[in-house]
């Protein structure tokens, strides 16, 4: 079969690389695909919103399935139209996207179905948000409701702060993403990515995960779409993972269904461990990137059957294998990232980093120049991987291939992985 993947981070990459690896799989392609993605796919220079080109592609190339990586063409629709196309995919609808598409629907579904998240409001205009904060307190979490790049979430430790970030949601800053907000509890406790493959009617959970949302170590700085993820993550046992399916996913797939937007694809639920239970801070409808590269490592099962399973309705008869080893991966980003940051910088001594046992370095924001140099172009630029018996042995190897990597216009944490390594030290 002829697969396509669209999307051009480093979770395509690591899905590109576990797809390839799939005897059901005769050629690959990705759009547009990055500097990495180009090694072991064609990559062909669509844009992920222009759905008639993606389409056009699919007829002339005998695409027989198509792995949606990113949110805003899922949002957008192209699986609605790849399925009026008869293409069969992979994501849901732009209708089931609205549990990421907007943050006041999942609130809204949530309450409706007493899924455990935090209290919250929703606001279309500041004064209305103003005074239900200044009778909340703080601290307290203001949200743009639509799309805004991880961007749009404002943790405000004081009134002032609280109120500036209603007047910079409703400026339009956040363009429609920010026509509404949603200004909710501010929940305490350790934080975990859930991923579950949903077919509309079961829900397969995936193995677990932990992300790092702050740009500098010791967990400081601005949020980042994530600057490093290890699997498995500790902090969630079978026991919570037992309580997160029965009171937070399966409630969601029922309800979905319910609503005649049955979800298939990946949800993947942001979780907050606090001391009453786990609650969901939000949804995605696609993979998380980083975490994707660290299940695509620790996957023994070929991913292909499960992924046409989710679009055909029958997840029921598939079993995820996973390894026992841990896997981690660091995120090297261009210095200023989550600001503005210098493009078309040289990056060096990938391959050697790449030669290391157990190492997979993945490329988010890269390309190649006509020497086949492989210049930094985005934010988050690539993702070094290792797995190992445990995290704090795959941590080792992945910051020894970091240490080979040679860009200067480049950073990483130094500290990814320290509260599954540290956990390990205390049952040592
Ligand atoms: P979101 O885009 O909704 O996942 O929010 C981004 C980040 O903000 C989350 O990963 C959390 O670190 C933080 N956050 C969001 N909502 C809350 C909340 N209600 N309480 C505490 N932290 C939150
Ligand atoms: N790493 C978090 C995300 O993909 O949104």
């Amino acid at each position: 079969m002829n697969v396509l993947v669209i999307g051009s981070g480093g979770r395509e990459h690591a899905l590109c690389w576990k797809i390839a690896a799939s005897p059901l799989v005769s050629k690959l392609y990705c759009a547009p695909g990055n500097g990495g993605i180009s090694q072991i796919a064609e990559c062909v220079p669509l844009k992920v919103l222009d759905f008639d080109a993606i389409v056009a592609f699919c007829q002339s190339h005998q695409i027989g399935f198509v792995m949606v990586g990113p949110e805003d063409p899922l949002v957008a629709g192209l699986v609605d139209r790849l399925d009026k196309e008869g293409i069969k995919s992979f994501g849901p609808s732009a209708k089931a996207a609205q549990l990421e598409g907007s943050k006041g629907y999942t609130k809204d579904l949530c309450a409706e179905f007493n899924i455990p998240t935090a209290a919250y409001g929703r606001f279309a205009d500041a004064d209305a948000a103003k005074i239900f904060i200044a009778a909340k307190g703080t601290p307290i979490v203001v949200k743009a409701d639509g799309l805004a790049a991880g961007k749009g979430v404002i943790i405000a430790m004081t009134l002032d702060e609280a109120t500036a970030a209603i007047d910079e949601i409703f400026s339009g800053k956040f363009g429609a993403a920010g026509a509404e907000v949603v200004v909710e509890e501010f929940l305490e406790g350790e934080e975990a990515s859930f991923f579950a493959l949903c077919d509309g009617t079961t829900a397969l959970p995936l193995a677990t995960a932990q992300d790092h949302k702050r740009v500098f170590d010791h967990d400081r700085g601005p949020n980042t779409g994530g600057m490093g993820a290890y699997s498995p993550a500790p902090v969630l046992t079978d026991a919570i993972v037992a309580r997160v399916m029965r009171e937070i996913i399966e409630p969601t797939v029922a309800a979905m269904k319910s609503r005649g937007t049955p979800f298939k694809g990946v949800l993947f639920a942001g979780l907050m461990l606090t001391k009453t239970g786990p609650q969901l801070i939000e949804y995605n409808a696609r993979f998380g990137d980083p975490e994707t590269q660290v299940l695509m490592m620790r996957l023994k099962s070929d991913i292909m059957p499960a992924l046409i399973a989710t679009h055909d309705g029958t997840l029921d008869k598939v079993k995820l294998e996973w390894k026992d080893e841990a896997a981690l991966t660091v995120v090297m980003a261009a210095n200023g990232y989550p600001g503005p940051y210098e493009k078309d910088t040289e990056i060096n001594g990938i391959e050697a980093a790449n030669a290391l046992p157990q190492v997979e370095v993945f490329h988010a924001g890269t390309r190649r120049d006509a020497d086949g140099n492989v210049l930094a172009i985005g934010g988050r630029v690539l993702n070094v991987t290792a797995t190992g018996a445990t995290v704090g042995a795959a941590q080792a190897q992945a910051y020894k291939a970091v240490a080979l990597i040679d860009w200067p216009e480049g950073f990483c944490r130094s500290d990814i992985g320290w509260r599954a390594v540290a956990r390990e030290k205390r049952s040592m």
